[in-house]
């Protein structure tokens, strides 16, 4: 297992993890700035590359923020190993997903994000979106940077393989690809589609990211708010 490691705007590095047993790639960020910031720790069999991944960037025990969308393995999974090596560091997530899981599972206790709060690392200022169950999990939310216009948007835009790293071909034909394979095996049921999925992904696509920071496959660079609106359809359609 290795990581491979890519600047994808300024001061934005991917961290990718390709799992050919699934054919997918892991994808974690790190944001270097005055207080680091990595989102998705990676799974815990993960993280002796990812920490040197990170190493090769900034000393990891100068990581200021870890934080993620919803609690899962490959969101959260290695959380207490970077708490473990950062004295420093704060898990933020949503407050849903503080009070519901982390604070029991965290060593240290988390920072719940309300829409109204701003996390700011130097040059870059943080805000969580939140979007229950979308992509999935009630404490779900997506991340927006505000500065740069970058959204971490966790399984959003889903597509399998080893892609390039940073696209700016459309991700809708690879997204409903993968959202048909999904729904087609025994992982059916992914997403789900309900009442509020077209409004938060419009509710997204109005902050015109143009950024978008996809958990498993390219990351895609350009005006990401048509391909948001379309995604609502995507998943209505296969889910
Ligand atoms: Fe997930
Ligand atoms: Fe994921």
């Amino acid at each position: 297992m290795s990581a491979t490691t890519d600047e994808i705007a300024p001061d934005l590095f991917r961290l990718s993890v390709y799992v050919p047993d699934f054919d997918m790639q892991f994808n974690h960020f790190l944001v270097r700035d005055e207080a680091p910031l990595l989102f998705h720790t990676g799974l815990r069999s993960m993280f002796p590359v990812l920490r040197e991944a990170v190493a090769s960037l900034i000393d990891p025990a100068t990581l200021r923020y870890i934080s993620w969308s919803h609690f899962e393995s490959d969101e959260c999974g290695a959380l207490n190993d970077w708490l473990a090596i950062a004295p420093d560091a704060e898990p933020v997530c949503t407050l849903v997903g503080k009070l519901v899981s982390v604070d029991d599972f965290s060593q240290r206790p988390a920072r719940g994000m309300t829409a109204d709060d701003v996390l700011e690392t130097g040059k870059y200022r943080f805000r969580f979106h939140h979007s229950p169950h979308i992509p999935h999990g009630w404490d779900a939310s997506v991340m927006f940077e505000e500065t740069r216009k970058t959204l971490f948007c966790s399984d959003l835009f889903h597509h399998f393989g080893n892609p390039e790293a940073l696209t700016s071909s459309d991700l809708i034909g690879r997204t409903t690809d993968a959202m048909q394979r999904l729904n087609s095996g025994p992982l059916s049921g992914y997403m789900p589609y309900t009442r509020r999925t077209a409004g938060v992904l419009n509710s997204l696509a109005e902050l015109k990211p143009e950024t978008l920071a996809v958990m498993h496959g390219s990351s895609y660079a350009g005006q990401c708010d048509d391909l948001l609106g379309d995604l609502a359809e995507v998943i209505r359609e296969n889910f």
